[in-house]
């Protein structure tokens, strides 16, 4: 851990006020180290409290993501080491830049405050606004054939859910294949991309977007995604306090550990998470036969083990989906 790591921790952890020689003498540094380190954290939005004869105290109120707490919370989980965390401010599209960044052949995450062309599912965009959401991509290596990146988008889905139980203690549902909802509204979405050596057969990199709308956008949604839009909480202030940066880092732990051990338990959590099985749906994208429903519906009967939808036609016939789209229709 830095020392503005170790600095940013005891401050987190101390209601009170902490001179810096007791910052100092706890983790065995400077002053002078302690005072670089406080700029350090002021510049990257920390609002400390800075008062004469008593010390150094965070306020309470601090809601931006940043870098040093999401790798501060990553150590804590225990994989601060095997994965670097590059925040910005802005970027156009983390995924984009995780796709840059893939020439080094390091695994990385990537979180910006805002994007200015978030990308969403089928060439549509993401709306990535500051100070309210959430926008990471990872960036990994996997040494599997591209069919079965679908898989890591499922567990990631999975994850998602599993890291807002944790951080926020709130159920959410997944709509296959990579939408997670709350009260019928979704709330995230994760956008999976990559590139395919021929050659070997498997993936070069893939790099897994998730964007997430934890509180509503101070200027409220845009027209075309108001209706169907949500968050996952009203409060931007008190118990919520950094739980941006927590969520970011409960997703990754989640995941990470979970991409790393090869573990495929996710499956029944992201079965039991979804809330098409058992609803009729309508077809929106190819990878159907249109002509085995009269209107285009189907019933859900389940996910099989490699995350595809498995549907039942009108004429009883049955269907296995391995990517696409499908809206729930009342029938
Ligand atoms: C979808 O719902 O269609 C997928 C949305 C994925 C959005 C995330 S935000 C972080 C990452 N960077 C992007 O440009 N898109 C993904």
């Amino acid at each position: 851990m830095s020392t503005r790591q170790q600095v940013l921790e005891l401050l987190k952890n101390t209601s009170g006020f902490l001179s810096g020689q007791e910052i100092a003498d706890k983790i065995y540094v400077t002053r002078a180290a302690v005072w670089k380190a406080i700029k350090a954290l002021e510049k990257d939005g920390y609002q400390i409290d800075a008062v004469t004869n008593k010390g150094y105290r965070l306020k309470a109120d601090i809601q931006k993501m940043s870098g040093e707490s999401i790798a501060m919370y990553l150590s804590e989980n225990g994989i601060g080491d095997e994965l670097a965390v590059h925040y910005f401010e802005n970027l156009d599209s983390t995924n984009d830049y995780a796709k840059e960044f893939s020439k080094t052949g390091i695994e990385a995450v990537f979180v910006a405050e805002s994007q200015n062309k978030g990308k969403g599912r089928k060439g549509r965009d993401y709306y990535s606004p500051k100070g309210t959401g959430i926008y990471m991509s990872l960036l990994l290596y996997p040494d599997v054939e591209p069919k079965k990146a679908t898989m890591y988008t499922c567990m990631m889905a999975d994850c998602v859910c599993e890291a807002i139980k944790e951080v926020a203690n709130m159920e959410t549902s997944i709509k296959w294949v990579n939408d997670i909802y709350l009260n019928e509204k979704k709330i995230a979405g994760i956008l999976t991309e990559g590139m395919t050596s021929f050659e070997e057969g498997k993936m070069s990199y893939m790099v897994i977007g998730v964007g997430i709308n934890v509180y509503a956008p101070f200027d409220g949604f845009p027209e075309g995604i108001a209706k169907t839009a949500g968050y996952l909480l009203n409060d931007t202030k008190g118990e919520s306090v950094d739980i941006r940066n927590r969520l970011c880092a409960s997703i990754i732990t989640h995941f990470y550990k979970k991409y790393k051990a090869n573990d495929k338990s996710f499956i029944d959590g992201y079965r039991n998470k979804s809330m098409l099985i058992g609803k009729y749906v309508k077809l929106l994208t190819a990878g159907h036969d249109e002509k085995k429903t009269s209107k285009g519906y189907a019933l859900v009967t389940g996910i099989d083990n490699e995350c595809h939808l498995q549907i039942k036609y009108d004429d009883g016939s049955t269907d296995s989906l391995s990517c696409g789209e499908v809206s729930v229709v009342k029938y």
